[in-house]
């Protein structure tokens, strides 16, 4: 196997040490975008006089045709290539000759592996938008579902408030929200051209950059060469972004695998996505939630294998950057197939609305049961320390404060009067909620409404 160095050296490469550095096993994967950055770079060549327009004519035909074979034949992007980049080329000069010799002309690999994966991430990085999307929007059909259905929050894993189910619900939304935006400003920060740098310190042809950026659809030139053979934060904003979302998918994982439990059992996971277990026959196992939470492991190890690579290079290219790729394509993929189950799981699942009723009932009401008598004149921190105590009285009786007598209620604080058995019921403590971001059953509804818009404007944004 002829290399695209070969010149340089008197002796054949070391075999071994040639396939282990090799990268084409898994930068096949950047084919496309290596096509269509060699394209541009060819319509370029042709614009500074490097190229007749002839030649970059033929080597555009042959590189589209290229292209179209790999893209209906993913077998056929395939050899003993030392990467892709050379794939590329030994199909072209063995098509072209002399005049496929000529398109490397000013252009380095280094520039052209970094041009490669910020291609290929502003195309894929739209598909896990639309898998996160397509998750708020299985929550948000949850979310509606749920009605006016009414569960516990917590707080240090401990019963806190009534809240709706819906709401509950909703709070899964609003972090996966910001993942896609966190997702969209990856996209945002690949968008710069690094075709110009050469390997180090520029090119010496009068490419037309700025219009190389513009069909490739970048929106800017690199600031300078030596930084951007190197700069490969726009690869580690990416993990950023995919790890911050498979920790969210895992929080979320986590509550529904506790709250399908048999202790709570809010929920119910359909039978198509349990598992069962090989000795226990009573076992309904929530595997692909657990799957997605280990995974979430996977997700940021590629976050810090990326970052400590990154960390000790000397500037300009070095060998170690090409350990980026094994990261960006695991991370990708990771997040797809977690994303594609958790979606599947929502949308399997059932709300047991009377256990979580149940459970939002009870001493988890105090806080209301002291709202009330501010709402009578009492300090909050007087109100505190009364419910306080009576909190404390029924659980020694083991029993809840709608058993209470008036006379009770009046013993704990003279401020209390009949209409305090209504005021302190789940319903009510859900409606006396007065802010937008609140339970209350109207805000909770414009979220809904609003979530349901949003998902409108965003849904099949895939094809930019
Ligand atoms: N396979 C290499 C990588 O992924 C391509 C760039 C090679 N450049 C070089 N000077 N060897 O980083």
């Amino acid at each position: 196997m002829s290399t695209l160095w070969s010149g340089r050296f008197d002796q054949a490469p070391d075999a071994a040490a040639f396939e282990w550095g090799s990268s084409f096993s898994f930068d096949r994967r950047l084919f496309e975008d290596d096509v269509t950055g060699s394209i541009a770079w060819a319509r370029a060549l042709a614009g500074a006089g490097v190229l007749t327009a002839d030649e970059s004519a033929s080597i555009q035909r042959v590189l589209a045709a290229i292209l179209e074979q790999g893209r209906t034949n993913p077998a056929f992007v395939d050899g003993a290539d030392e990467d892709v980049h050379s794939f590329v080329e030994r199909l072209l000069v063995a098509e072209l000759g002399d005049t496929g010799k000529r398109l490397h002309t000013g252009r380095s690999r280094n520039e052209q592996v970094s041009l490669d994966l910020r291609l290929y991430l502003r195309r894929r990085i739209p598909v896990l938008q639309q898998a996160v999307a397509a998750i708020v929007s299985a929550l948000t059909r949850q979310a509606r579902s749920a009605g006016d259905a009414l569960m516990p929050s917590y707080t240090h894993f401990r019963p806190a408030q009534p809240v709706l189910v819906a709401h509950f619900i909703m709070a899964h939304a609003a972090p996966l929200r910001r993942d896609f935006v966190r997702l969209e400003q990856a996209r945002q920060e690949a968008g710069a051209l690094t075709l110009g740098s050469g390997a180090v310190a520029g090119t010496s042809y009068s490419v037309d950059v700025e219009s190389i950026a513009r069909e490739l659809g970048f929106d800017r030139i690199v600031a300078n060469s030596i930084d951007a053979s190197s700069d490969r934060d726009f690869a580690a904003t990416f993990l950023y972004a995919v790890s911050l979302t498979m920790v969210h998918l895992s929080r979320l994982a986590e509550d529904l695998i506790i709250l399908c439990g048999d202790e709570h059992r809010f929920f119910e996971f359909s039978d198509a996505l349990s598992t069962g277990s090989s000795m226990m026959p009573q076992k309904k196992n929530p595997d692909p939630l657990e799957l997605v939470r280990g995974k979430t492991g996977r997700a940021i190890g590629d976050l810090m294998a990326l970052l400590t690579t990154m960390k000790g290079i000397p500037s300009g290219y070095n060998k170690d950057l090409q350990e980026d790729k094994h990261v960006v394509f695991d991370a990708e993929d990771t997040l797809a197939g977690c994303t594609a189950v958790v979606k599947s799981v929502i949308d399997g699942l059932s709300l047991n609305r009377a256990r979580a009723a149940a459970a939002a009932s009870g001493l988890l009401l105090a806080t209301d049961v002291a709202d009330y008598l501010v709402g009578k004149g009492v300090p909050f921190r007087t109100s505190h320390e009364i419910v306080g105590a009576l909190v404390r009285k029924l659980i020694v009786e083991q029993r809840e404060f709608g058993a209470l007598s008036l006379d009770e209620w009046r013993a704990a604080s003279d401020r209390f009067e009949a209409d305090v058995v209504e005021r302190v019921t789940p319903a009510a403590s859900v409606a006396a909620k007065r802010t937008p971001q609140s339970t209350a059953p109207g805000a909770v509804q414009q979220a809904i409404a609003e979530s349901e818009a949003w998902y409108a404007s965003v849904a099949g944004g895939v094809g930019r």
